[in-house]
């Protein structure tokens, strides 16, 4: 049997705490450290634990070239490397069973898209799955006697002051603009009216802040887009993935925003329920945000930006740098006509990609934004301190 080392893996030496009870009744502090490492690899979900001799036989297994198990076991104990192929960090080329055969599939498409070691594994281990933040901050609040603001203390000042007061060179502002005066109305909203969101008003801010406004053949086979907004090497490597649930002539479901053709394309469609369901999961139980006519998911097409900056430093920053821009758009484009915007990034990261079919390491939810009519009495706290939207 032919084997190598998956594509990527971080090796972290982790403290992990337990309470012993009976040590604790017993006067004892009952806390028990232990030492351990942990395999975080790009193309698994979980938390491996290793011993130390997997981690030494790890580092001597090469991730470019097959090479027999026989031979390899000359070197490495058998049940050693049995153990890395049974926690899918040594891959087989002829993979002999169904979960063997996922280890190396996930690996190949981690290997496709030509991560950078450190960021797909901070990607990868930071999806959340089934997460219930209002339930996390309930536990919270029982578990604790303090307030969150006790417990964090002063946060630090809004302004870090470099120089005192006196040696401020002060810059005159401007006069008032209409960028300002969008700008000052930009607040996210956290209360969605149940009426209908209307076509036009759906369709023009989709436009106005995913949609191409123009496409450039800058090579054989390399096109790009002009957008509102800049994008890291002009790629526009950030999707908007739609869940629509109350906007009118739009049946609910899901959909992929076509942003040259301005277009939605019909992914599955949903009944109110389902639809419901799904908003609430995405956004992690957050229902002033679940309770908006759509959804949008930002969805990194990592493939389409590694193309260029192939295992590249500071490639997956710049992916995230697009969504928020993008965003940004979306928020001013909505605020024009007097609708209400969000965005969060406390998402199921995991749900998204199943309900839009999406293989994670290749193209990746970053974060959900979306808006629609505001609600005419504000029940769920928005942060309007000058009182640009609510008197
Ligand atoms: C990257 C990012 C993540 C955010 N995540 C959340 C979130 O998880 N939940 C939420 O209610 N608001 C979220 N927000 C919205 C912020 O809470 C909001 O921008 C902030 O309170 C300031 O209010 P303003 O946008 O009205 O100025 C997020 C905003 C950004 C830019």
């Amino acid at each position: 049997m032919q084997v190598r080392r998956c594509a990527l893996v971080l090796v972290e030496p982790r403290e992990a705490i337990d309470f012993d009870l009976t040590e604790l009744a017993s006067g004892e502090t009952g806390v028990r450290e232990r030492l351990g490492w942990v395999a975080l690899a790009a193309h698994r979900d979980e938390d491996i634990p290793l011993t130390a001799a997997e981690v030494a036989a790890l580092g001597a297994l090469s991730p470019g070239h097959w090479r027999s198990l026989d031979e390899l076991s000359q070197r490495h104990p058998r049940a050693v490397l049995e153990a890395l192929m049974a926690k899918g960090l040594l891959i087989a080329q002829e993979p002999v069973d169904e979960t063997s055969l996922q280890f190396a599939r996930a690996d190949d498409a981690v290997r496709a898209v030509h991560w950078r070691g450190l960021p797909a594994v901070m990607h990868r281990h930071t999806r959340w799955r089934d997460v219930d933040s209002e339930a996390v901050e309930r536990l919270f609040a029982e578990a604790s006697s303090e307030t969150l603001l006790e417990r964090l203390g002063p946060a630090q000042p809004v302004v870090p002051e470099r120089v005192e007061a006196a040696r401020r060179m002060p810059l005159p502002r401007p006069a008032t603009s209409a960028l300002d005066a969008l700008m000052e109305r930009r607040v996210t909203c956290r209360n969605y009216e149940s009426a209908p969101l209307s076509f036009d008003a759906f369709s023009a801010v989709l436009y106005r802040a995913f949609g191409a406004r123009a496409v450039c053949d800058y090579a054989p086979g390399v096109q790009l887009l002009k957008k509102g907004v800049p994008s890291a090497g002009g790629l526009h490597a950030v999707e908007a993935y739609l869940l629509v649930r109350n906007v009118e002539g739009v049946p609910a479901g899901l959909y992929h925003y076509h942003a040259v053709a301005h277009a939605l394309e019909p992914l599955r469609p949903l009944d109110a329920d389902a639809a419901a369901s799904l908003a609430r999961r995405f956004v992690a139980a957050q229902a002033y945000y679940a309770g908006a006519p759509l959804q949008i998911a930002l969805v990194a097409r990592f493939e389409r930006n590694f193309w260029k900056y192939r295992n590249h430093a500071k490639a997956y920053r710049a992916v995230i740098l697009d969504a928020g821009h993008l965003s940004q758009a979306m928020y001013l484009a909505a605020t024009e006509l007097n609708l209400g915007a969000f965005i969060t990034a406390a998402i199921n990261e995991v749900e998204i990609e199943q309900a839009f079919g999406l293989e994670p390491m290749a193209e990746g939810p970053l974060a959900v934004c979306g808006f629609g009519v505001r609600a005419k009495e504000r029940t769920t706290v928005e942060f309007d301190p000058a009182h640009k939207v609510w008197v």
